[in-house]
């Protein structure tokens, strides 16, 4: 079989990784000596006179996964029930010890072919063509493949060290010692180049650390790449990881991938290595000399698909040759943009006509691809990998299990803890508030007396701080939002599961939540003079305390349903406006409309459990003077709460407060479960579309071929 390796460019390849090693070696873990060692160990690898170069045979040589797709189309519906193609007919492959950029304008389908091959497409986009690892069609492992998405979701509250070692801790399996796998976080903070900035602050926009200096945005993203490769992924799948970022810090991050291979060697183990996929999107000529591959797409076809060295020469062939000092990456991407047609159409003027369309160009060069003998040799190796369906299980490492339920609980309650700590946001402004609220309360308020106009002023006052105070715990759902998006990506990678941030969300912010309720809770208590005694108060602050965890638990449940903040905050006000409306305080429950307010809304209202549950703490076993001077009439607290608040009384308080915590533990749950559906749907809906998707392959042999894939009994997706 002809071998894919283009040996001439071989050494140009290596020759600058070694370079790499040279220049940004300086945190690594390993001496230049044993680099240059790594470098000759991969040429001699890859001499192409070396009979072992026959490139099917690198997994089982390599034990590192061979990453095969053939004829790969995925089609989203639009509207009135159309499918629109987004990948079209791709065929191509990623080796191991190899790294394979996928390049193209934006809105060609790099995400796309990334997200397909790691198989993370949502289930509402189907796909079809094989993706096969080592020739079989395989899910991996958890902890084998790796994905960098392309914006850094990370706790901005934490350094790098902190954040890498917790990831650590959550990821790695329970038999690594904790010491081992602190060693392990240090040594990928290295590998990534991150030794000199382990003890700042990741930074962000978010409350408290935004314009405090943290990491730069290549460093983040060194970060989010750090965080992924803890586990020492065989197939590491990265979306844009140079995108924002000035060109050396493109250069930066680029090179501490490409020599992620190199030293890939050394982590995963003798014969170990890695095979790389990245999606970018405006190499520089030094970093597109890092690549091995190159995947060149326009509008979801394959333009180029072959060495990356090669690409210059399949361009010039094709009649479009690079013109001197010209980048080579900008001018495929130039020649292969269709977004800016009618601008150059104007600039050119009069030359429209004869200078070939941008159109004209792509078919073109998918043309001379499909002739080249570069498409012969990927369709060929595809074709042999996927026949010989060897077992190269052993490639696969063995299973990889991550750290269990019970170390991730207290790691990410710890985290979590920490993050509460430092992102003021969370708590701490809200405490400053509420302070200032109870003094204002505990002034207006000020000795409330135990006159008759008092029952009035203790109505009032506790009104008010049943709902107002728990109103604003609103104010903590922006740093939850940030929570969530951390989340996401950490569940999507397979780090942990919905339970155990639950568990650790609800057990770290308990301390704040108890200090949120009692200092404020005191001042507003002793201040004014409400109902004396121990019991009293500790019943009033539980209720606070157990009406701020449940409206933090509603806001977590719209966080759920609503990714956005802003739509997130209105939703939750608007709700919490409906329901201390139906709480039987500004309408008294048997003024209620009967319809809607009083049934269902009354009851499900929690304000009416927290109003009536305090009222009756407030109120019951005390007397007042009756409204007319001069007489010896008293009014007793029964009569009022029946009179005045129209409270229940057929129970006592402590049952008010069961129903809060009742409500607590159902919102909790219910927000498990929505999250926990989320992700169910997904694997569910996906189980589905792929055997839908098997069928359509085994069955739907479309004779009509397509110029992409005609000359093979062409297959064509149909749903
Ligand atoms: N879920 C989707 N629904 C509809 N169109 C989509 C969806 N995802 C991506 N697309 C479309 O597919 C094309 C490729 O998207 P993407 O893979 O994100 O491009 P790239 O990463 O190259 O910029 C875009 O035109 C985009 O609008
Ligand atoms: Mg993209």
């Amino acid at each position: 079989m002809a071998s894919i390796l283009h040996p001439s460019n071989h050494y140009d390849r290596q020759h600058n990784k070694n370079n790499i090693e040279e220049t940004t070696g300086e945190n690594s873990t390993f001496s230049s000596l044993e680099i240059t060692g790594a470098v000759e160990m991969e040429i001699a690898s890859r001499n192409p006179n070396s009979t072992a170069i026959d490139q099917t045979r690198l997994p089982e040589d390599h034990q590192g996964l061979f990453l095969t797709w053939e004829d790969l189309w995925v089609t989203v519906s639009t509207e009135k029930n159309k499918s629109k193609p987004i990948l079209q007919g791709l065929t191509g492959y990623a080796k191991p010890g190899e790294l394979l950029a996928i390049m193209g304008p934006s809105g060609c389908g790099k995400s796309t072919l990334l997200d397909a091959l790691a198989g993370r497409l949502s289930s509402k986009i189907r796909q079809s063509g094989d993706i096969l690892i080592n020739g079989h069609e395989q899910t991996l492992a958890y902890g084998t493949s790796a994905y960098v998405t392309q914006d850094n979701a990370l706790i901005t509250t934490l350094t790098v060290r902190e954040a890498v070692h917790y990831s650590a801790q959550l990821q790695l399996t329970d038999s690594m010692s904790a010491a081992q796998k602190k060693e392990r976080a240090e040594m990928t903070i290295r590998e990534m180049g991150l030794a000199d900035a382990v003890d700042t602050r990741i930074g962000g926009s978010g409350w408290g650390t935004a314009n405090k200096g943290g990491l730069s945005g290549g460093q983040k993203r060194r970060v989010s790449i750090c965080i992924e490769i803890l586990t020492r992924p065989k197939l590491l799948f990265l979306d844009e990881p140079t995108s924002g970022l000035d060109s050396a810090a493109s250069y930066y991050v680029m090179s501490r991938i490409a020599a992620l291979e190199v030293h890939s060697r050394r982590s995963i183990g003798a014969g170990g290595s890695r095979t790389i996929v990245a999606s970018v999107h405006q190499p520089s000529a030094e970093v597109f000399r890092l690549f091995d591959s190159l995947c060149l797409l326009s509008a979801g076809k394959m333009v180029y698909f072959g060495p990356a060295s090669a690409a210059n020469e399949f361009f010039a062939t094709s009649g479009f040759p690079c013109p001197t000092l010209q980048n080579p990456s900008d001018h495929f991407l130039k020649t292969i943009n269709k977004d800016f047609e009618l601008e150059k159409d104007i600039e050119q003027g009069f030359l429209v006509g004869a200078v070939p369309t941008v159109e004209e160009a792509i078919d073109t060069l998918i043309k001379s691809y499909k002739e080249s003998e570069n498409y012969q040799q990927v369709r060929r190796l595809v074709a042999e990998i996927y026949s010989t369906k060897q077992d190269y299980s052993e490639a696969l490492g063995k299973k990889r299990i991550h750290a269990s339920f019970l170390t991730q609980c207290p790691v990410l309650t710890r985290r979590s803890f920490k993050n509460m700590y430092r992102d003021l946001g969370y708590y701490w402004f809200r405490l400053a508030i509420y302070v200032g609220l109870a003094l204002g309360l505990g002034s207006i308020y000020y000795n409330i007396g135990d006159k008759n106009r008092s029952i009035q002023a203790r109505g009032s006052l506790i009104m008010f701080l049943a709902s107002f105070l728990t109103f604003m715990t609103i104010g903590g759902f922006p740093s939850f939002v940030e929570d969530m998006k951390v989340f996401g990506r950490e569940r999507l990678n397979g780090h942990y599961g919905a339970t155990s941030f639950v568990v650790g969300n609800t057990l770290s912010s308990q301390p704040y939540l108890i200090l949120i309720s009692l200092i404020p809770g005191a001042l507003s208590y002793y201040l004014p003079g409400l109902r004396p005694g121990g019991e009293h108060f500790v019943y009033f602050v539980s209720v606070l305390y157990t009406c701020m965890i449940l409206v933090e638990s509603q806001m977590m449940i719209v966080a759920g349903l609503v990714p956005n903040f802003l739509i997130g905050i209105i939703c939750g006000a608007g709700f919490q406006g409906l329901m201390l409306l139906g709480g039987g305080f500004f309408r008294l429950p048997r003024d209620l409309p009967k319809q809607f307010w009083k049934y269902p809304l009354y009851y499900i209202s929690f304000h009416k459990y927290a109003y009536q549950g305090l009222f009756k703490n407030e109120f019951e076993g005390l007397v007042f003077p009756g409204k007319v001077v001069g007489r010896s009439n008293i009014v007793s607290g029964e009569e009022i709460l029946r009179d005045i608040w129209q409270v229940e009384l057929g129970y006592s308080k402590w049952v008010d407060l069961f129903v809060l915590l009742g409500m607590v533990a159902f919102y909790r749950i219910l927000f498990l479960v929505i999250v926990k559906t989320a992700e169910k749907g997904k694997t569910i809906t996906a189980i589905f579309a792929a055997a839908r998707h098997k069928r359509s392959i085994q069955i739907m042999e479309n004779p009509v071929a397509t110029p992409m894939h005609g000359e093979k009994g062409s297959r064509v997706m149909s749903w």
